[in-house]
């Protein structure tokens, strides 16, 4: 009789859970990325990059492979902390096989400079909305980090005069003067207008290679024109047209979103751009190359408590993300480089 009963009292939960299996069943592959996904609005970029983050999750990459997830650590040291648009130095560690292995990646404390560097994403569609810009910001090797330099015209640097300087009509005859498309033209006047700048600069230029001496200082720091080398390297970003910049930007420096944010700044779920490639029935970031890959869930302790490892999860979830393709980074027992950055 209480058998009969407890059937009965199923058979509602039955009615009504096969159709929905059924329909998760039927139902058409996930829109990915999820409709309106989004990074997070509201973010205080150097709150996040206050202190160390630890990977506590994380899908394993090309330059991240399943043996290499031990100490996982990002520490992110701002150029110039008045202007965080001068690009942050991205120091990333981790240990090979075990948390004794080997140590990967850059040392904080170490006189090498940093190999990558972050910027605030600036290209048009991430700015697109104003509340949630500030949680996108792009990662790409240090080198290339001249492409975020704001453009310096050339009239703005003090230029010497050198006598006997070409002016076009010195370099091209008269005769082919009225052939030239007028694009040519004034590139051609840009170039002769920067050449007694970069005349200028030239023993400076020595001066400071030969002073910068061992490499310990990156070679070039983007941001505002603070050396010679900066506003060589301003005159010629602004030498570039914008949709070259914007092109070589996109091409060089993955995106970098914060998709979730605990309201104490204690943990984070980061994403290479928006999941969207389809996973599990849910969406994930692509795993190839190094741009628009990855997804991480950070935290400011090494290890935190289950739950609230659960808590990072679930909140991944509910923004669509497949979780069951995170694999957990071993943290207990690890030595971490010093974390203040020299
Ligand atoms: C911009 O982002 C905010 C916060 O996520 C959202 O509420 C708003 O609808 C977005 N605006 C547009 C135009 O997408
Ligand atoms: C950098 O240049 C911008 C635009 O010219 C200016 O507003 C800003 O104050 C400068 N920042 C520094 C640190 O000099």
């Amino acid at each position: 009789m209480r058998q009969a009963v407890a059937s009965l009292l199923l058979l509602p939960v039955i009615a009504v859970a096969l159709p929905i299996a059924r329909k998760l069943q039927d139902d058409d592959p996930p829109t990915c990325p999820p409709p309106n996904f989004d990074s997070v609005a509201g973010f205080n970029l150097a709150r996040y990059i206050s202190a160390p983050w630890f990977s506590i999750q994380q899908v394993p990459l090309i330059y991240q492979p399943s043996d290499e997830l031990f100490c996982v650590r990002a520490t992110y040291v701002p150029i110039n902390p008045s202007d965080l648009s001068e690009g942050i130095h991205v120091f990333n560690e981790a240990r090979a096989g075990s948390t004794s292995g080997e140590r990967i990646g850059v040392s904080p404390s170490s006189s090498m400079p940093s190999q990558l560097l972050a910027f605030p994403d600036d290209l048009p569609e991430a700015q697109a909305n104003a509340s949630t810009a500030q949680s996108k910001l792009r990662v790409g090797v240090r080198e290339l980090g001249f492409l975020y330099r704001t453009p310096v015209e050339p009239s703005e640097v003090s230029l010497p005069v050198i006598p006997g300087l070409p002016e076009i009509a010195d370099i091209i005859p008269s005769f082919l003067q009225p052939l030239i498309p007028p694009e040519v033209n004034n590139f051609l006047a840009n170039i002769l207008e920067v050449v007694p700048t970069i005349i200028s600069l030239i023993p400076s230029l020595i001066i400071g290679a030969v002073s910068r001496g061992g490499g310990q200082q990156p070679m070039m720091t983007p941001g505002n024109a603070t050396s010679s080398l900066d506003t060589l390297f301003g005159v010629l970003v602004g030498l570039i047209p914008d949709e070259v910049i914007d092109f070589l930007q996109r091409a060089f420096f993955g995106p970098y979103w914060v998709v979730a944010i605990s309201d104490d700044y204690q943990w984070a779920i980061i994403s290479g751009g928006p999941p969207n490639v389809e996973s599990g029935g849910l969406c994930t970031t692509g795993t190839l190359g190094i741009n628009n890959v990855g997804f991480w869930l950070f935290h400011r302790n090494p290890t935190p408590p289950a739950e609230v490892v659960q808590q990072m999860r679930n909140r991944a979830t509910e923004l669509g993300y497949d979780v069951s393709v995170l694999q957990p980074v071993e943290q207990a027992g690890c030595e971490y480089t010093q974390s203040t950055p020299a």
